[in-house]
């Protein structure tokens, strides 16, 4: 009976995306989902409308630009009136401010945060005044699930002045706190195209050497944070003997799922949440999906949640590992910034950095490969070259590179250049030493 009457008011909310965005006024904020969540019907029509010069200047929000908002939102002919401000560059943003500068102007307007604010941050900082995101259909009970992306979504749509929702059936059904009721939304827009796929690519060596090294610190029972990228997949392919390993993490990606079917990952000796795999963000294929869809065991909920320090410290032995652009002499760590342009963002790196550290028995792993741009430069730094720092000092616990493990925990300055330079890639130690001495730390 009440099956009906959730269908009626789907149906009488349900429009077309052209007519949806009619509602968005320029001179506001608009809040896209982030990456799987990012909706391409909604994105296109909101495109149209600019195009067809509804807007002077409309303030768009977002993390990890999909391509579908690439080819629709965020094209440079846009850039007069749409003013991009992401809170994590993609390389489709990198590319989007790189044409900017090219014609002396800056297009992309990047918003520094730590993932675990960005809900706070949306919805507080700015006035959200409308907030459009990918959710999976609705379930009898007039429930939507936010599926891939509870992140900074789980908040917004709580607190967002108009929430329009484009529903897709390949989004996945998950649990948590991940559900939008039918009578929260404003309007209802229905297209499936196939969800934003991230795959990543097999590991190099230096990669095997650093999850070797990593993976031989985590003890049975731990509960894992893994980052994106081929240091923490190595680290997960080298897991597959381990006992009764837990999740609490930012990301959810397919080498978890893997870990999941071979009952590693079954949360059994978690002190949070146990028997769950907690994440925030997914990305990953269509397989992970499918294996997220409708699976109570996997339970999604707010980053303010998942990537709080406060919460991540009540797992005992949490393990973070994540991964960095360069590491200074002190240990100060830079994962964002090349050359002094934003490359990517802080994310959750500096929350599980802190989390994992305060958590008893937890540990944190800052992972690097010793050199860049084909061995031509040092990745160990005397002075940190990029322009920001993403880890202070005093928060950075193991420094890894394919060379080694350096400990900054309890160490002098002078103890960790030194250890910092053993473990630099062998062309560079002279050097790096030589500068260390000019510098009295060494
Ligand atoms: N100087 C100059 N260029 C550098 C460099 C340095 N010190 N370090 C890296 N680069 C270049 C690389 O050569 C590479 O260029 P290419 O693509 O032309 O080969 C590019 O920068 C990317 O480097 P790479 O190490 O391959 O990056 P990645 O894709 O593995 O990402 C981070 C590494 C650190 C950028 C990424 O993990 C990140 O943004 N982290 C912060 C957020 C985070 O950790 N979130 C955690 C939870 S998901």
């Amino acid at each position: 009976m009440f099956v009906s009457f959730y269908m009626e008011m789907y149906e009488a909310k349900k429009t077309t995306a052209h007519d949806a965005v009619a509602s968005i006024a320029d001179r506001s904020n608009l809040i896209l989902g982030m990456g799987a969540a990012m909706p391409p019907a909604l994105m296109e029509a909101v495109a149209s409308r600019a195009k067809q010069g509804w807007f002077t200047n409309l303030n768009v929000y977002y993390m990890h630009a999909s391509a579908a908002a690439t080819e629709s939102l965020l094209v440079p002919e846009l850039m007069p009136v749409i003013k991009p401000h992401p809170l994590f560059m993609s390389s489709h943003d990198r590319q989007l401010a790189k044409q900017g500068y090219d014609v002396g102007e800056e297009w992309v307007h990047f918003v520094p945060c730590l993932f675990h604010q960005a809900g706070r941050l949306l919805t507080e900082s700015i006035s959200p005044d409308c907030f459009v995101v990918t959710v999976s259909p609705m379930d009898k009970s007039g429930h939507f699930s936010l599926g891939t992306n509870p992140d900074y979504g789980a908040t917004v749509v709580r607190k967002a002045k108009r929430i329009i929702v484009e529903v897709n059936e390949n989004m996945p059904r998950s649990f948590g706190e991940c559900l939008l009721h039918i009578s929260d939304v404003d309007m209802i827009v229905e297209n499936s195209p196939p969800l934003m796929e991230t795959i990543i690519g097999g590991g190099s060596v230096e990669d095997e050497k650093i999850g070797h090294f990593i993976a031989e610190r985590i003890p049975d029972g731990a509960t894992l944070q893994m980052g994106i990228g081929a240091v923490p997949n190595s680290v997960m392919s080298q897991l597959v003997s381990h006992k009764d390993l837990g999740l609490h993490s930012e990301l959810f990606s397919p080498p978890m799922v893997d870990l999941i079917k071979r009952g590693v990952l079954n949360g059994r000796r978690k002190t949070l949440l146990p028997y769950k795999h907690v994440f925030t963000l997914a990305l990953g294929d269509r397989d992970m999906f499918d294996f997220m869809d409708d699976n109570p065991s996997i339970v999604g909920y707010p980053v303010s949640y998942v990537n709080n320090p406060s919460v991540i410290r009540k797992n005992e032995n949490m393990i973070s590992v994540n991964a960095a652009i360069e590491v200074d002499f002190t240990g100060q760590v830079n994962s964002e910034s090349i050359g002094g342009h934003q490359f990517s963002g802080t994310g959750g790196q500096l929350d599980f950095v802190r989390g994992a550290y305060a958590s008893p028995g937890g540990k944190s792993f800052i992972a690097l490969h010793s050199t860049a741009k084909k061995g031509t430069i040092s990745r160990i730094v005397p002075h940190l070259t990029g322009g920001a720092v993403t880890d202070p000092r005093m928060d950075v616990q193991f420094v890894v590179t394919e060379y080694g493990v350096a400990d900054m925990k309890g160490r002098s300055l002078q103890q960790r250049a030194k250890a910092l330079i053993d473990i630099a890639h062998p062309d560079f130690r002279e050097d790096l030493s030589r500068e260390a001495h000019s510098m009295g730390m060494m």
